[in-house]
């Protein structure tokens, strides 16, 4: 970690420092640290997933205290929460809504790693944690959303255990042993609450080490070319504190103005009707930050073997698992896959235009995601499940090596390109 020679001006700091340096580690990470002096706001959405991180764990906290996790009790609970517990509306619709903007949050995180290259050598463990952090979170909001034990937690709960029974051979133990039982009942309910309880904390670890893995080498920036010496950097303060404490404001706003305004507007009503075995909803949705993922799940239709013949490979339903689990864990292998020397999409014309066209196929994923499988629907989802694939694994690999990059410039601080002549 980048080394502080920090000295507190107080005898006591002194005496504590001696110690336990711990003034020299803020220092390090906050202080004096060099940072590129040409990061743009979406170097901010680091620090604010952090701050969404911390307000998920004090809210969460908050509502265990008052919740419980009995199939019995856990609806009415939650009602109690919202309805008798002093600001208990507000800690359960900070909370509910703080799981969309941190997911939010997160999305353009990676979105921006994506753009300027953040992924490349010397950041690719940086990056892979990253993804193991996003799939910590996943983990951790589909526990949640199952918590207040309304329709759509039962169902959603349901239908996305069951999909591990799709597993040959083996799928439906794999099914009983996350139920702890035949169905999704108390002993998941209460599996999934010490679980949901338990990952958050996990995730601060895995955090942990992902901030130690940018300081060894430092963040990245908006042109994607190394830090050449002092000139290039700034202290973080005043600089990016102030910058990111812009960025925390306008975040607060937006927060604000759902939990304030629109708390239900990320939500689904059924999820107000308490959990019932006996009654299917119409059309079962998961939230919306998992709509791309669930449109690849459901994007294969067909059983994959010998056509004309008995003989399958693949069921359409295990296809559609490994392919959602896989459009996740290929990003661990992005920094391989991207054959370019060039980190920034500044300096990389065709890339550029490539990104964009994937961000456009993620939100058509994110569409067929939320409508029922009807009409051309189904084939869109196969086209861009297919096309989201072909970007990582065949575009990223090729591009890298065809495209001829624009001229780097020399320097951050010296950024102006001289003539190609
Ligand atoms: C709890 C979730 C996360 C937290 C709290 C977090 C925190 C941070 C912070 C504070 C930074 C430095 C500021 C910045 O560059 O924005 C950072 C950088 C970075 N993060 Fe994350 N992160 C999270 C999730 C992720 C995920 C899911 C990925 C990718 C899959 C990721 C990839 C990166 C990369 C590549 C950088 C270096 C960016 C650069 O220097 O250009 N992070 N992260």
């Amino acid at each position: 970690m980048a080394g502080s020679n920090y000295q507190p001006k107080s005898k006591l700091g002194q005496w504590i420092e001696y110690r336990l340096p711990i003034f020299s580690l803020i220092d390090g990470l906050f202080g004096s640290y060099p940072t590129p002096k040409n990061l743009n706001y979406w170097w901010s959405f680091g620090s604010l997933a952090g701050i969404a991180l911390v307000v998920q764990i004090i809210t969460g906290i908050v509502l265990a205290m008052h919740y419980t996790p009995d199939t019995s009790l856990a609806f009415a609970s939650t009602e109690h929460i919202m309805r008798n517990v002093n600001y208990g509306w507000l800690m359960r619709y900070v909370h509910a809504n703080g799981a969309s903007m941190f997911f939010i949050i997160v999305y353009v995180h990676i979105f921006r790693g994506l753009y300027y290259g953040s992924y490349k050598s010397p950041r690719e463990i940086l990056w892979m944690l990253g993804v193991v952090i996003l799939l910590l979170m996943m983990a951790t909001a589909f526990m949640g959303y199952v918590l207040p034990w309304g329709q759509m937690s039962f169902w959603g709960a349901t239908v996305i255990t069951n999909l591990f029974g799709a597993v040959p051979v083996v799928g439906d133990s794999i099914v009983a042993w996350l139920w702890g039982g035949f169905s999704v009942d108390n002993a998941t309910l209460h599996r999934f609450f010490s679980l949901h309880y338990l990952l958050p904390f996990v995730i601060v670890g895995v955090v942990i080490m992902h901030i130690w893995a940018l300081h060894q080498h430092g963040s990245n920036n908006p042109l994607g070319i190394d830090v050449k010496g002092p000139q290039d950097t700034v202290p973080f303060t005043p600089y990016y504190t102030a910058k990111d404490l812009y960025g925390f404001a306008v975040f607060f706003l937006v927060f604000a103005y759902f939990v304030f305004y629109n708390p239900n507007f990320l939500g689904h009503p059924d999820n107000y009707i308490p959990a019932n075995p006996l009654v299917t909803p119409a059309h079962i949705v998961p939230e919306w930050y998992y709509l791309p993922f669930y449109a690849i799940l459901r994007a294969i239709t067909f059983d994959i073997g010998i056509p004309g013949t008995d003989i399958v490979f693949i069921t359409a339903k295990f296809a559609g698992v490994i392919l959602m689990f896989a459009s996740i864990l290929i990003l661990l292998v992005l920094p391989w896959l991207d054959t370019s020397k060039v980190r920034s999409a500044k300096f990389r014309p065709i890339y550029k235009q490539l990104y964009w066209l994937l961000v456009i196929d993620v939100f058509v994923l994110g569409y067929v995601g939320a409508k029922p499988p009807e009409g051309i629907l189904p084939t869109v989802g196969l086209i861009a499940t297919a096309y989201y694939f072909i970007h990582f694994l065949v575009i990223m690999p090729i591009l890298g090596k065809k495209e001829k990059p624009l001229p780097l410039p020399e320097s951050i601080a010296n950024p102006v390109v001289k003539s190609a002549e």
